[in-house]
This record gives structure tokens, C-alpha cells and sequence, in this order.
């Protein structure tokens, strides 16, 4: 294993600069010729019955279930198609109301044998569901019972913590989103342009893992905090929570992840010099909104760490670290918004000297209850 690594210090590290390359794998041959919309190969459902579909579920664990959180935001924002999404565990158990001719299930697992996804999985079937999996690993026990599916090519995943195989499920999410909302509503020119900017993820995540060496030099000023917040409102939510759960997993330091306007029922009573709060704070409707939130912050003596649009002036002395991303498309925002998250509890958790690529107590597959 030891000369897989190459010149990397730890597989997490290799497959967060693999994304460029794994992502452009998800994504080959995946578009239509007249490059507005995208297709898949293995779905077993016709264009027809798809625009039948009136109700989808999306049943995953732990990350995977965080990018159908993202892939929810998505699916109703451009198909506006109502999507749920359970927790498999718990949709295995609690008998949820269904009408199986209209809702289509989906399940998401980067192995394809975590043991509640399979039985999420099952459990619809049995109830006449149809259910697509999104899985990485080819043939694996959940890509097999499926009725259908999209392979997410991301290549091997060994760490422990999940990144590529997290971000390549988030771009097949927003291809999906835009292959149902072209069969609906969305425009000839809406869909070139989502083509476009789906196109330009590779050169772009590139770009923001340029920024490596400089989250390196931040996570130097807080690898010694014993909680942290993460905070990001509508698809950013997400990448939120999944940040949270990337440093708890690596580096054992306390963190949640919340909508940032949640922040006064709770969360705010944790600020302290020594629980720095990250924010996502990207141009759009929301952001005023959200530097009143890094404002609360502030104004409790709380670190921000502000992970923003690149060319966003934000208040002067509000963030004590800034970290820019691209400017980009709204379906792929949440993908690039990953990249420092990843690289920061990557590199807190280097530095704290942690086990990165085998966390205490987790397993890369849970496939038992
Ligand atoms: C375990 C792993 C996580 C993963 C989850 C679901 O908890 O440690 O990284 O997100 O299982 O795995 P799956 O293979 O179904 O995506």
C-alpha cells in the first residue's frame, strides 16, 4: 500500500487531489450531444416514466447521506419535484406512507454494502418501489439488488473519511437534478449553461486546491480548539454538516454543523475564543444575511474562519481567516465548497497527529447493524 501513496502523506490526502480526475471520470460520456442536459446508461427507466415520477426519497448513511441532503436541494430548486431524504436506518423501520406507482427511491453508498442502506433498499422494493442506487464500487451488493443505477467511477476510496467518493456522489446528484429538470421545465439554455458549468468542476477544484498550503498555515492557529462550528445556509447546509463530520471523524475535536441562522437557538451558546466558527458565505440572496450571523459571532469573541466567493468584499476585520473559492454555478457551489473543508480537517488533524486514513473506532464499511 505503502507505494500507492506516492508522494502523498495519507491516502485522504492522495484522494482529496485526486477529485480533478475522479470527477472527470464520473462525468465521461455522461452528457447528450447537444450538451444541454446529462444521460445515464444504467437507469432502467424511460424518459416517460420518469416524468411520472412525482415524489422521490433519497435513503443513504453517514457522508452519502449528507450529499442527498445537497442532491435534494437540487433535485427541487431546478426539477421541482418534492424529495425526501431518510436516514436508512431509520427508513428501514418506520414504515413511511407510501404510493409506489409515482415515488422513486434512491439509495447512495459509496461501498455498496452498508448493511441499513441495503435494507433501506430492500424494504422499498418490497413495498414496490422502484430504487436506483448511486454506488462507487461495481457490482457490489447494493448495485446489484437496485433496479437501476449510476456508477460514480471515482476510483478506490481507502481512507477512512470519505472526499472524493462524497463530492463525485454530489456531481451526479446535480446531473440528475438537471436530467429531470430538463425532461420538465428547464430551458434549452438553463440546461447548456448548467452543461457548462458542470464541465469546468475538474479546472476549478484544481484551482481551489491551489489554496492547500495557505488552510495548512490556518489549521496551525486552531488545531488545538476543542469544538468548532460549521455554518452554511441552503445547499451550503450540507457541506456544513459534512465538515463537521470530516473534522469529528479525523481529529476528534467537537464540531457541529447548522444553518447559520439556527445559530441563536443554540449553537451561539458555545462561542468562545476556543470554538471558531467556519462560514460559508457566498454572494447571493442570503448574504447579508449571513454576515449578520458572523456578526453575532464576532461580536462573542468567536474565531471566523470565512470560506467565501472569491472577489466578495465582506466587513473589514470580520473573518480572521478568509479561504476564496470560485465564483461558479449554484449546482456545483456546494462541490467546491468542499475542497477546504476537506483540506482543513485534513490538516488539523495532521497536525494534531491523529491516525488520518484509520480514525479510532470508525470502519470504511459498516455492514453490520
Ligand atoms: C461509514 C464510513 C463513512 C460512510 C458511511 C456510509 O460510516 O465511515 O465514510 O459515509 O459508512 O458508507 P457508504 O459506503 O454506504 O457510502
Amino acid at each position: 500500500a505503502q507505494a500507492e501513496l506516492g508522494d502523498y502523506a495519507h491516502f485522504m490526502q492522495k484522494e482529496i487531489f485526486e477529485q480533478p480526475d475522479a470527477l472527470e471520470n464520473t462525468m465521461r460520456g455522461r452528457f447528450s450531444e447537444d450538451g444541454s442536459t446529462a444521460q445515464f446508461g444504467g437507469l432502467n427507466l424511460n424518459a416517460d416514466e420518469l416524468r411520472n415520477v412525482d415524489r422521490i426519497i433519497l435513503c443513504a448513511c453517514g457522508t452519502a447521506w449528507h450529499a442527498c441532503l445537497v442532491t435534494k436541494h437540487l433535485i427541487e430548486r431546478f426539477a421541482r419535484l418534492p424529495v425526501e431524504v431518510d436516514y436508512a436506518s431509520e427508513f428501514r423501520y418506520r414504515n413511511a406512507p407510501l404510493s409506489p406507482t409515482n415515488t422513486l427511491c434512491l439509495v447512495m453508498s459509496q461501498s455498496g454494502e452498508t448493511i441499513d442502506t441495503l435494507a433501506a433498499l430492500r424494504e422499498a422494493k418490497r413495498k414496490g418501489l422502484r430504487v436506483l442506487a448511486v454506488t462507487n464500487v461495481v457490482g457490489s451488493t447494493i448495485a446489484r439488488e437496485a433496479d437501476g443505477g449510476i456508477y460514480q467511477h471515482a476510483g478506490p476510496e481507502i481512507g477512512v473519511a470519505s472526499t472524493k467518493a462524497f463530492t463525485s456522489q454530489l456531481l451526479i446528484g446535480a446531473m440528475l437534478a438537471l436530467y429531470l429538470a430538463r425532461l420538465r421545465t428547464m430551458s434549452f439554455t438553463d440546461g447548456a449553461a448548467a452543461v457548462a458549468a458542470l464541465r469546468a468542476v475538474p479546472a476549478l477544484i484544481r484551482k481551489t486546491l491551489e489554496q492547500a498550503p495557505r488552510i495548512a498555515e490556518i489549521a496551525t492557529r486552531y488545531a488545538q480548539v476543542t469544538d468548532m462550528l460549521f455554518l452554511g445556509r441552503l445547499a451550503l447546509f450540507p457541506i456544513a454538516l459534512e465538515g463537521a463530520l470530516k473534522l469529528k471523524e479525523i481529529s476528534y475535536i467537537h464540531a457541529e454543523g447548522y444553518p447559520a441562522a439556527e445559530l441563536k437557538h443554540g449553537p451561539i451558546a458555545l462561542i468562545s475564543p476556543d470554538c471558531p466558527s467556519v462560514f460559508f458565505v457566498t454572494r447571493g440572496e442570503l448574504f447579508s444575511k449571513v454576515v449578520s450571523s458572523m456578526q453575532e459571532v464576532k461580536a462573542r469573541g468567536g474565531p471566523i474562519i470565512a470560506i467565501c466567493t472569491e472577489g466578495l468584499e465582506l466587513p473589514e476585520k470580520l473573518a480572521d481567516a478568509r479561504i476564496d473559492i470560485p465564483d461558479c454555478h449554484e449546482a456545483i457551489l456546494p462541490l467546491v465548497a468542499t475542497i477546504p473543508v476537506q483540506l482543513l480537517s485534513y490538516e488539523i488533524a495532521k497536525q494534531r497527529g491523529c491516525d488520518v486514513d484509520k480514525p479510532r473506532n470508525l470502519a470504511k464499511s459498516v455492514t453490520v447493524e
